[in-house]
C-alpha cells in the first residue's frame, strides 16, 4: 500500500479523492499498489463529508509522517503551496501539482530539489486540463525537432468566447457561469487577461527546449476588450476567435505570445469549443500532432493529477520528470514572429 496525502480540497482536490475512491480498482491495478489517501489538509471542516475522518489542518503531520510517500498539491497560487512542496520533496516525498502558477515560476528550482532528493516533482495538470500533454511531450515527442506549439490553453476564455459568438451572451454573465462550473481561476484576472494561458505555454515551451522561459518575458494579451461586434466581423469573414498561446521557431528565434486570434476554419485549433483545450505540435520529421479534451474542470483536471500519482507509485525511485534546465531561454520579438 502505498499512502498519500492531498493538500487543498477545493474543486481539485475533491475531484482528486473523488476519482481514486470511484476508480480504485483500475487504478490499483495500473499502480501496481492500493494508493491510500492518509489525509487531506484544508483549512476548513467538512462535516458529513467522508473526508473529514481524514482531515488535518495541520501541514506538519503530513510533512513528518514518513508513511506519506506522495503528495498532491491542488491548493493553487505560489504561497504556501511553494513552501509545502519545497519541504515535501527535501523530505523524499513525490508531488503531483495542477498548479501552473508554481510550476511556471519555480519549475527548475523545484525539479533540482526532487532529483537530489531521487523523488518526484510532476505537473501533468498543470497544462490542458485533463490533456495529456507533459508526459507525451517529455516521453514521446523526444525524436523531432519541434517547431511549433500552439494552444487554446484556457478553458474559462474559451467558454466565454464561444457563448459570446453561438448565443450572443454577454461576458458577465458567462464569466459568471465559467466560476459556478469551477473553470475560473480564485482570481478569474489570470484567465481573461491571458496570465493563465502565458504560465502555460511557458511551461510547454520549456520542456519542449530544455531551458526556462521566463513567463513574464512573454508578450500577453486577454479577451477583455473583445466584444459581440468582433463576432459579427468574424463571422462575416468565416473566422473564429480564439485566445491562443503559441511558441514558433523561426531559423534559431523562439518567439512566443499569448492573444485573441482570428482562426481561419481550416486551422485545427478553429473548432474547439466550449471548455476544450487543444494543443497542436509541429515537428520536423512527425509534422502535425493534435492534443484535444477538457481543459478545466474538476473531474478532468483530476483525472490527470491522478494520472501522476499513478505513475509515481509505478516507478518509485525512477526520475520519470519533464524537466528543464534554470537557464533563461531566449525568445524574440513577438512583432518580428511570421505567421
Ligand atoms: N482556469 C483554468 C482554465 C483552469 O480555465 O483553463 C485550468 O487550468
Amino acid at each position: 500500500m502505498v499512502n498519500i496525502a492531498v493538500l487543498g480540497y477545493g474543486t481539485v482536490g475533491s475531484g482528486v479523492v473523488e476519482v481514486i475512491n470511484t476508480n480504485h480498482e483500475i487504478i490499483n491495478k495500473r499502480a501496481g499498489e492500493e494508493i491510500n489517501i492518509k489525509y487531506v489538509l484544508d483549512l476548513r471542516d467538512f462535516p458529513g463529508d467522508p473526508v473529514q475522518q481524514i482531515l488535518t489542518h495541520d501541514f506538519n503531520d503530513i510533512l513528518n509522517d514518513d508513511e506519506v510517500k506522495v503528495v498532491v498539491e491542488v491548493m493553487g497560487g505560489i504561497n504556501p503551496a511553494y513552501t509545502f512542496v519545497k519541504q515535501c520533496l527535501a523530505a523524499g516525498k513525490s508531488v503531483a501539482t495542477s498548479n501552473k502558477e508554481l510550476v511556471a515560476s519555480h519549475g527548475p528550482e523545484l525539479l533540482a530539489i526532487a532529483k537530489e532528493n531521487n523523488v518526484n516533482f510532476l505537473f501533468e495538470a498543470s497544462v490542458g486540463g485533463g490533456i495529456p500533454i507533459i508526459r507525451p511531450l517529455n516521453t514521446s515527442i523526444t525524436a523531432d525537432e519541434v517547431t511549433e506549439i500552439t494552444g487554446i490553453l484556457n478553458g474559462t476564455t474559451n467558454y466565454i468566447l464561444t457563448k459570446m459568438d453561438q448565443e450572443g451572451a454577454s461576458y458577465d454573465e458567462v464569466l459568471k457561469q465559467a466560476q459556478d462550473l469551477g473553470y475560473a481561476e480564485r482570481n478569474p484576472e489570470a484567465d481573461v487577461e491571458g496570465g493563465d494561458a502565458c504560465r502555460k505555454i511557458a511551461i510547454l515551451t520549456s520542456i519542449v527546449y530544455g531551458k526556462h522561459l521566463d513567463y513574464t518575458k512573454i508578450h500577453t494579451e486577454g479577451i477583455t476588450k473583445i466584444s459581440t461586434e468582433d463576432f459579427k466581423y468574424a463571422d462575416a469573414l468565416g473566422v473564429s476567435i480564439k485566445l491562443v498561446g503559441t511558441t514558433k521557431k523561426e531559423g534559431d528565434t523562439l518567439y512566443s505570445f499569448v492573444a485573441p486570434m482570428m482562426l481561419d476554419e481550416n486551422h485545427p485549433l478553429s473548432g474547439i469549443h466550449d471548455v476544450f483545450n487543444g494543443i497542436f505540435v509541429h515537428g520536423n520529421v512527425v509534422d502535425d500532432i493534435m492534443f484535444y479534451g477538457r481543459g478545466a474542470g474538476k473531474l478532468p483536471t483530476a483525472s490527470a493529477v491522478v494520472s501522476d500519482v499513478v505513475d509515481e507509485v509505478k516507478h518509485m525511485g525512477k526520475n520519470i520528470m519533464a524537466s528543464w534546465d534554470a537557464e533563461a531561454l531566449p525568445i524574440g520579438d513577438f512583432r518580428d514572429a511570421v505567421n
